[in-house]
């Protein structure tokens, strides 16, 4: 996949969709609502631990290697379209790569997941934020979305890029790692947010996140990606209340600025089941589902000017097969062939899945008629 490097890449003219041009991907058609051959699908999480291929990589290479190694980010996101069938791709890379440009000292830890070393604890630490300049501190991913772009070009396979919400990044950014009550973020959230006496650091510091990863997930488009997804992952931790005061604002300037460029954007959270109106309100053509709605639930209660993207449980995938085969139809039955929908799980693919699995729900998905 060795391309000849940067200055290759930054002669070659803008491979930006055209908006205004009706697109012939089924993945793409979906995200506009339009009628489609067959569903579209792709899984969270396709390129990963389960996949052999992807091991044998890992093997040699640290996660945030790989990720600053826009040859080996692009071989790992393509690896699940060879693998399974699927109608999209999406970047190989993470969440929490904006964070280290602002600053912070990200590790991945084996068994413990992303550990921030520097962690956000008031103010102080908030005014110490850099400011990012997206293509020149991330541009080794904007140079691996150009390489998948090129790749997957010729068959018409559209590319997914995505950011975290500035909620999501925000809780790793302040707990920093994995939490299981948000205590923290929480607190930060309470006392950092400015009653009339100016702007607090939560307000600061999500400011900060809606403006870079508005600007990261521009600049992904700029450089071919055709759809982008938002990561809210454990927003579900909210009230509405709460995500309305303290969240909302910013994940909508950041899908605002998607919206500037004509590229449909994927808003998915998990455990929103109360927030789904919010959600929509915020942005994004397509809202993920989680498995704890159900599908025609979720959908009549965002209405149906929006796409909606799920929502199989990731554990279903263990499952034997007619098991399988029943709860992947239950949810296309919920979707009943309204254009709009696109397959997918509630969340992301988890490590020990099996691949034949994840290969039989693709096949699933296109094979199935309305009935
Ligand atoms: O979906 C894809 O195939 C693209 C790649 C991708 C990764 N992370 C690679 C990765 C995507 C879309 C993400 C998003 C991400 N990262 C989210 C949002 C999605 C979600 O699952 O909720 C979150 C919360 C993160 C933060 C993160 N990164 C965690 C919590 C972990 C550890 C958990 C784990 O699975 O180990 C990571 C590491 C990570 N990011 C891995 C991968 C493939 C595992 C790394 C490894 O090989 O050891």
């Amino acid at each position: 996949m060795d391309r000849g490097g940067r200055e290759n890449l930054s002669r070659e003219k803008p491979t930006r969709e055209e908006p205004a041009a009706e697109p012939t991907a089924r993945f793409l058609r979906a995200c506009r609502r339009l009628p489609v051959d067959a569903t579209p699908v792709w899984f969270m999480r396709q390129a990963g631990r389960y996949l052999p291929e992807y091991r044998a990589i890992r093997a040699r290479h640290d996660l945030l290697e790989i990720t600053r190694r826009p040859e080996l980010a692009a071989e790992i996101t393509l690896q699940p379209v060879e693998a399974l069938g699927v109608d999209a791709a999406i970047l190989f890379a993470d969440i929490l790569l904006p964070v280290v440009p602002l600053g912070f000292q990200l590790e991945f830890v084996k068994g413990e997941g992303p550990v921030i070393h520097n962690p956000v604890g008031g103010m102080d630490d908030v005014k110490r934020l850099r400011r990012v300049d997206v293509e020149s501190d991330l541009g080794h991913v904007l140079e691996a979305v150009r390489l998948v772009r090129r790749a997957l070009e010729d068959d018409g396979m559209p590319l997914i890029g995505f950011a975290g919400a500035p909620f999501t990044v925000a809780s790793y950014l302040i707990e920093g790692g994995p939490s299981r009550d948000y205590l923290k973020t929480k607190r930060l959230m309470y006392t950092g947010c400015g009653q009339g006496n100016g702007a607090g650091a939560w307000d600061l510091l999500m400011g900060a996140l809606a403006e870079t990863l508005g600007e990261y997930l521009a600049a992904q488009i700029k450089a071919g990606a055709q759809a982008v997804q938002l990561f809210d992952s454990w927003v579900g931790v909210l009230s509405p209340g709460d995500y309305a005061r303290y969240v909302l604002p910013y994940s909508r300037k950041v899908l605002e600025r998607v919206r500037e460029t004509g590229v449909p954007a994927i808003h998915f959270g998990t455990g929103t089941a109360a927030l789904l109106s919010l959600m929509k309100s915020a942005g994004g053509e397509v809202i993920g589902l989680d498995w704890r709605v159900p599908l025609d639930a979720g959908w009549q209660t965002l209405g149906h000017q929006v796409a909606v993207q799920g929502n199989l449980d990731p554990a279903v995938l263990f499952s034997p097969m007619p098991v399988l085969r029943e709860k992947v139809e239950d949810v296309l039955r919920r979707a009943g062939g309204t254009p709009g929908h696109i397959f997918n799980l509630g969340h992301g693919i988890l490590p020990e899945t099996p691949v034949e699995n994840v290969r039989a729900v693709v096949e699933m998905v296109h094979e199935w008629v309305v009935r």
